[in-house]
């Protein structure tokens, strides 16, 4: 496994593991994919105080302090969204500082840790106070509440204000080689790790694309119909046999660290198989995603 050391020394494995789509109502099997996961080398755990409203940080923070003795790994989480967990349902918007240092209280109590090693703010607009957003997460990190801090955006001129004032060790955003938006970004956020979500663009980069592109992109996605998908999808796996190496080995060109989510075992069985494939693919494999795709950016929200 490779390791990528943030600014503030934070190391990340190349591969790690998204939680949100664990199944997590089934605490064996959430357990079966955490324990492979770390046996891989992985040491990277990303969730979200909204993910299963608090549940999700409740049962992989029980889980993982199992293991905490015989690896180290890194938890991350998310703030931002105000959920109600009895209703199950997000009811607003809030980067405030007082919102934020209440809620890492709650992420801590659930996760059943002292501190989180990466706080990432889960979205956001321009028109936040942002100033206040940032001086929370340096408080928090003053009162080692916190190791580092991140944002998960998507939008550019957001994006551009925390990588000018603030000290965000990483950003977080959906990158593959079909939504390859960000690429233009790249060059601007040299300092900052890249957590690539949707690696796997829910699936469809997997050996059951058609599958997942009937069930998930009913309208297509992007500037692509589903009929346009199914055309690239098919050409791409007539010439390669594992779409998600393909894919991995895109995102480790890119630099960034893969966050990989699964909801189940097998997945991220085959998902590490992939993994390793990627490491000995070369430029040529890699060529046909280029022809293939266009190249997108953002539309909105831009400086
Ligand atoms: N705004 C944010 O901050 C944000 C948003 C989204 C995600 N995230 C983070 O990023 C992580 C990854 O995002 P994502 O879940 O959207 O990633 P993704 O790679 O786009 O999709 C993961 C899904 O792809 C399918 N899949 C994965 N491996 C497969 C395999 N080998 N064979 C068949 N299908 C496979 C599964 O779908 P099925 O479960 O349907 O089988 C899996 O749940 C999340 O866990 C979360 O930590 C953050």
């Amino acid at each position: 496994m490779e390791y990528i050391e943030s600014k503030s020394g934070l190391t990340f494995s190349r591969m790690s593991l998204g939680c949100m789509n664990l199944p997590v109502e089934d605490d064996i099997k959430t357990e079966e994919i955490i324990e492979y996961a770390l046996s891989q080398n992985i040491n990277y755990f990303d969730t979200a105080d909204l993910y299963q409203y608090g549940e999700n940080e409740a049962v992989i923070g029980k889980i993982l302090n199992r293991y905490r003795s015989r690896y180290n790994f890194l938890t991350g989480t998310k703030v931002g969204n105000e959920f109600d967990k009895t209703l199950k349902k997000k009811i607003g918007w809030n980067p405030g500082r007082k919102y934020i240092k209440t809620q890492v209280k709650e992420s801590l109590r659930r996760l059943e840790i002292d501190h989180i090693d990466l706080y990432q703010l889960h979205g956001g607009t321009i028109e936040d106070d942002k100033e206040e957003t940032v001086l929370a997460f340096e408080e928090l990190k003053s009162e080692g509440l916190i190791r580092s801090y991140g944002i998960s955006s998507i939008r550019p001129n957001v994006i551009d204000f925390y990588n000018k004032n603030s000290n965000i060790d990483t950003l977080m955003l959906q990158l593959n080689p079909l939504d390859n938006r960000p690429v233009e970004l790249l060059e601007d956020l040299k300092d900052i790790v890249i957590l690539a979500r949707g690696p796997l663009m829910q699936g469809l980069f997997t050996g059951r694309h058609e599958a997942h592109l009937k069930e998930k992109f009913p309208d297509g996605i992007l500037n692509y119909s589903q009929m346009d998908l199914h055309g690239i999808f098919d050409t791409l796996a007539r010439q390669h046999d594992d779409l998600t190496a393909l894919s991995f080995k895109y995102l480790i060109d890119k630099g960034a660290v893969i966050v990989n989510g699964v909801s189940s075992l097998k997945q991220l069985e085959d998902n590490m198989d992939s993994f390793k494939k990627a490491a000995s693919m070369t430029n040529e494999d890699s060529r046909l995603l280029d022809e293939l795709f266009k190249k997108e950016k953002y539309e909105d929200h831009r400086l």
